[in-house]
């Protein structure tokens, strides 16, 4: 009972640690070019900025910075990405893989920009055409200030904040071009960051943030500010946000020595007096919050226990063979799954999360239980869950053949999928799906459609693998965007610049992958017919030649109607508006039985010629075949240089 007690107190102070964790992943503002590329030239580009980024995230995950240079000429893609030196490693690649996704509303679909800057609180990332890497300042540099007013005594606030932030400018540049720090002299404290880009060397740094304490003057009395140059970034708030525990904090002379005031002009007996009492308030108040956690605790271990979902670290840590690499079977975004075989002889597969769910092991634990009902042939079922061990885990059903993108692309030794099978893939698919959305009793939307989420078992029958992961990490939307982040092919044109996310999106990703199948080709591959697939699925629509799409390999052998009645299909789920696509449940319909079947209107073209189509637009063109006017261009449009300050 009593070791009890204390492995619950010690896995306790694990999840107050681990709470305290902060990718600062907020947007402080997204700075897109107006520049924008040469429609010939866009694929090309788009294809080089795809690479880049791809690129760039190991770097990132390695060193906390990095530079990547694509492509030739006048689509060369330069590309740029750093993390606040005070963010730990895995906060870092949390920050970055949302700030990657939300730099894409710079890019496709309408005009390419030829250039953007996202910042982040936690890291930064820009792409441009040029080489940028230790520039300094820039035209587009920006001041973003909070807009609640400060309260308090404003003299103070206003020289607290100038003398943090001169302090910041002068010692930033001495240390490797970051510091943190804090000022709160009469009881009142300001909290300031400022970092230079690593290929800002020290004198531009000096300069960069010279400049910048002016600048951030400027939003005084706000309670925050920042400023987003080309070369550096500066922040204060009255709210401490940084992570000072890497030890270079600047503590202004306030707080402590404040402390030592009170103490020495106390006599020596009332400051016992005051030591024991505020003592024995602190252990009463730790001792209250305590009981509340260990019931909390008690309560959520007894539920636990009782599920047979739940396995013990060790247990998948020897079914896997202590995760050794020759059991590894894959790597996703949100993790990487081994090959297990569990005491009673069940495979199984074991994923490794990459996110920490000890903030949230209630919730997730409530999530895998519902999940874990789920039942549908063309679902990978969930088995199980491991959440007190070092890490956690989720147990799968193990799915003998590979992937789907296995199957068509990377052929390893396999025999290439006949017309039969890549029809009753699509359809799997298609049920799988439908039964997410509408017939489960949760409401399921995958997010995460694509060829490597279809696994194949040993009839080739398709399972979706990776549905319902959005639902265990509620409070934690980093580890979607990581997810899917990359596929970008995938993602519905609302979800990326809106992210507006409903069932319609996955089955844009359908629709796509659909398309994938049945013309042998990928989208999303880096070269220049990335993104084209759609468009020649459609141009063919357009004179009556779908056919002509359908994957040479198969060599003829397949049905001629039913591919362009696929493909029809396929052209319906991938419509630039969300409403027009169908549900699930109706593609089920129009694959099996004689469901009418609608003339799709437009995908969201990236390069259309001359016109720029915008797949927002709400006019609904009458003509089919003509892209329709962009009049609204002014309006909508994500391409224009703008700020979001948040
Ligand atoms: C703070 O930084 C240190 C050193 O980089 C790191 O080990 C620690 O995990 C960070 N803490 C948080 C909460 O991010
Ligand atoms: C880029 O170069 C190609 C040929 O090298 C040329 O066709 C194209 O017009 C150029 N684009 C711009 C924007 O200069
Ligand atoms: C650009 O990226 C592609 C795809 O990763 C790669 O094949 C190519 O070598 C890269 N080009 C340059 C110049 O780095
Ligand atoms: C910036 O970096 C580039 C490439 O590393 C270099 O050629 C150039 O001289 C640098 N410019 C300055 C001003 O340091
Ligand atoms: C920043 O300060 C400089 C002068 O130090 C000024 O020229 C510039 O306009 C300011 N920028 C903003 C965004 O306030
Ligand atoms: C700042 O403005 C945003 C939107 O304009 C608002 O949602 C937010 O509540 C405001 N914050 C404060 C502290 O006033
Ligand atoms: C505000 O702070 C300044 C400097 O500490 C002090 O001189 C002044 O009396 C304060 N004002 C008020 C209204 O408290
Ligand atoms: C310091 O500030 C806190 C809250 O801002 C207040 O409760 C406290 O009384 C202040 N102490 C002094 C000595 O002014
Ligand atoms: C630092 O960079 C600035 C501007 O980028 C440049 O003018 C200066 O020569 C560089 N100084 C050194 C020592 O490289
Ligand atoms: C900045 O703060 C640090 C720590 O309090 C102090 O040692 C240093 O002298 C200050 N620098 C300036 C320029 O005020
Ligand atoms: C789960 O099962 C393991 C043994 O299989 C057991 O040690 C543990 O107490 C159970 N409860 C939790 C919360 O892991
Ligand atoms: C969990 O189960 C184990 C053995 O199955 C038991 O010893 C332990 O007391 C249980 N814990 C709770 C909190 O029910």
């Amino acid at each position: 009972m009593g070791f009890g007690i204390l492995c619950a107190l010690i896995y306790l102070c694990f999840l107050v640690n681990q709470s305290v964790s902060d990718p600062r992943a907020t947007e402080a503002a997204l700075i897109c070019s107006n520049i924008s590329a040469a429609s010939s030239d866009r694929q090309v580009f788009v294809a080089n900025f795809l690479a880049a980024m791809e690129a760039l995230t190991p770097l990132i995950a390695n060193q906390g910075y990095g530079d990547v240079v694509n492509g030739s000429g006048n689509t060369t893609v330069y590309a740029f990405g750093e993390c606040m030196k005070d963010l730990s490693q895995n906060d870092c690649n949390l920050c970055f893989a949302q700030c990657k996704t939300s730099i894409l509303r710079c890019v496709p679909f309408q005009k390419l920009t030829r250039g953007g800057r996202n910042f982040f609180d936690g890291c930064y990332l820009r792409y441009d055409d040029y080489m940028f890497f230790n520039e300094s300042s820039s035209s587009v540099d920006t001041t973003v200030c909070g807009n609640g007013s400060f309260g308090g005594n404003q003299t103070l606030f206003r020289s607290n904040v100038v003398e943090l932030m001169k302090n910041l400018s002068v010692e930033g540049p001495k240390n490797d071009g970051f510091f943190v720090g804090s000022v709160n002299r009469g009881n009142l404290s300001v909290y300031g960051l400022a970092q230079c880009w690593e290929y800002v060397n020290g004198s531009a740094c000096e300069h960069c943030l010279a400049k910048s304490v002016s600048n951030i003057s400027s939003c005084l009395p706000m309670e925050g500010g920042r400023v987003l140059n080309a070369g550096c970034y500066m922040r204060y708030s009255t709210q401490k946000f940084y992570n000072n525990s890497a030890s270079v904090a600047s503590d202004g002379d306030g707080g402590d020595s404040r402390l030592a005031v009170i103490l020495a002009s106390t006599s020596a007996a009332s400051a016992f007096v005051l030591t024991v009492a505020a003592v024995f308030f602190f252990m009463r108040k730790k001792v209250v919050k305590k009981r509340r956690e260990e019931k909390q605790l008690g309560a959520l271990l007894a539920t636990v226990n009782k599920s047979k979902l739940n396995i013990s670290y060790e247990t998948l840590e020897r079914a896997t063979n202590y995760f050794h690499d020759s059991n590894k079977l894959g790597q996703g975004g949100s993790g990487s799954v081994y090959k297990g075989i569990l005491p009673d002889g069940q495979t199984v597969a074991v994923k490794r999360l990459f996110f920490n769910t000890k903030q949230w092991v209630d919730h997730f634990f409530n999530e895998v239980n519902l999940i874990s009902d789920i039942h549908h042939p063309n679902l990978v079922k969930l088995l199980g869950c491991s959440i007190t061990g070092p890490e956690s885990l989720l147990v799968y059903e193990y799915v003998p053949n590979q992937s789907l993108l296995d199957y068509l692309f990377v052929k390893k030794n396999v025999q290439p999928l006949g017309w039969e099978v890549r029809f009753n893939i699509i359809l799997g698919t298609a049920e799988g799906l439908a039964y997410l959305h509408e017939e489960s009793e949760l409401r399921i939307i995958h997010r995460d459609i694509k060829l490597s989420n279809v696994l194949l078992d040993e009839n080739l029958m398709p399972k979706i693998a990776d549905f319902g992961l959005a639902r265990l990490f509620p409070e934690d939307k980093t580890h979607i965007s990581t997810a899917i982040a990359g596929t970008l092919g995938y993602m519905a044109p609302e979800y990326i610049v809106r992210g507006k996310l409903t069932e319609k999106a996955d089955v844009y990703s359908f629709g796509v992958l659909l398309i994938e199948v049945v013309c042998g080709k990928r989208t999303n591959s880096f070269s220049q017919n990335s993104f084209s697939i759609l468009e020649m699925v459609w141009n063919l629509y357009g004179t009556g030649r779908l056919c002509e799409a359908v994957d040479p390999s198969l060599d003829g052998k397949y049905q001629a109607e039913a591919a362009s009645t696929l493909l029809q299909v396929g052209l319906l789920c991938v419509q630039a508006s969300a409403e027009l696509r169908p549900s699930m449940s109706i593609v089920v319909k129009m694959l099996t039985s004689n469901h009418e079947i609608p003339q799709p209107k437009q995908p969201p073209f990236l390069n259309s010629s001359s016109t720029e189509i915008s797949p927002f637009s709400q006019k609904r063109g009458t003509n089919n075949f003509q892209p329709s006017s962009n009049t609204q261009s002014s309006g909508n449009s994500i391409s224009e240089s703008w700020i979001e300050p948040r």
